[in-house]
């Protein structure tokens, strides 16, 4: 699939007045500065859609992008980022899981993970916690480009051996680099098939 047009739609806090579900959505989640935004920007080709930074924290709102006139693209903030409040990151953590539990046209959420770090708890936990819900996930490892090959396949291979010890099977895994566009043609062709399976579902 080629991506054509990309555009902003919309920023909120409240998944009730995002876009009316009408078309398939895509979201992207993980912790602060793993890339959300970043491969937002390589998937369509775009330097500055989604706004990023190299200092966590910067993407706070659900923010609609339309992709194609035909399907959506969500950057969310990121999670575990310590230098927020408590109040601050109880309403992130309402306004992320709002979202993900109510948000009828989400067909995927990519939870992205940093390749260069060991499992984390918080996202071992956010998982359980999408399985327990039924959320549809994928994970997708970031930053490739900072590793060499034979590191990035030992971590890899050490977060399988890790999930396995919790889960029976792995959801399925995408490597990527935002930086040398690595895996963006996968993750494409992965959103393609479920826009198909949307559109027969409607
Ligand atoms: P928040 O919005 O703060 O939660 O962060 P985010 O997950 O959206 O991360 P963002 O895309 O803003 O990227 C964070 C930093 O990582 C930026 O400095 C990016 O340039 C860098 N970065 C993101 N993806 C890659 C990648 O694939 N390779 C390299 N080398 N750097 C990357
Ligand atoms: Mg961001």
């Amino acid at each position: 699939m080629n991506i054509k047009t990309a555009e902003f739609v919309i920023s909120n806090t409240d998944y009730r007045i995002c876009p009316a579900p009408k078309m398939a959505e895509y979201a992207f989640i993980g912790r602060s500065n793993v890339g959300k935004s970043s491969l937002i920007n390589a998937l369509v080709n775009q330097k500055n859609l989604a706004k990023t930074s190299g200092r966590p924290g910067k993407t706070q709102l659900i923010n609609h992008f339309i992709i194609n006139k035909g399907w959506y693209l969500v950057d969310l903030p990121g999670f575990g980022y310590a230098k927020i409040s408590k109040t601050k990151r109880a309403e992130f953590h309402d306004m992320i899981s709002e979202y993900l539990l109510n948000r009828t046209n989400l067909m995927c959420l990519f939870v992205l993970i940093d390749s260069r770090h060991k499992p984390q708890g918080i996202d071992q936990e956010f998982m359980q916690w999408l399985a327990e819900k039924g959320i549809p996930f994928v994970m997708v490892f970031t930053k490739i480009d900072k590793l060499g090959k034979v590191v990035l396949i030992k971590n890899i291979r050490a977060y399988k051996v890790e999930m396995l010890k919790l889960w029976a099977e792995l959801p399925q895994i995408f490597i990527t680099s935002a930086e040398k566009k690595t895996g963006t043609k996968e993750l494409c062709n992965f959103i393609e098939q479920l826009n198909s399976q949307f559109k027969e579902t409607i």
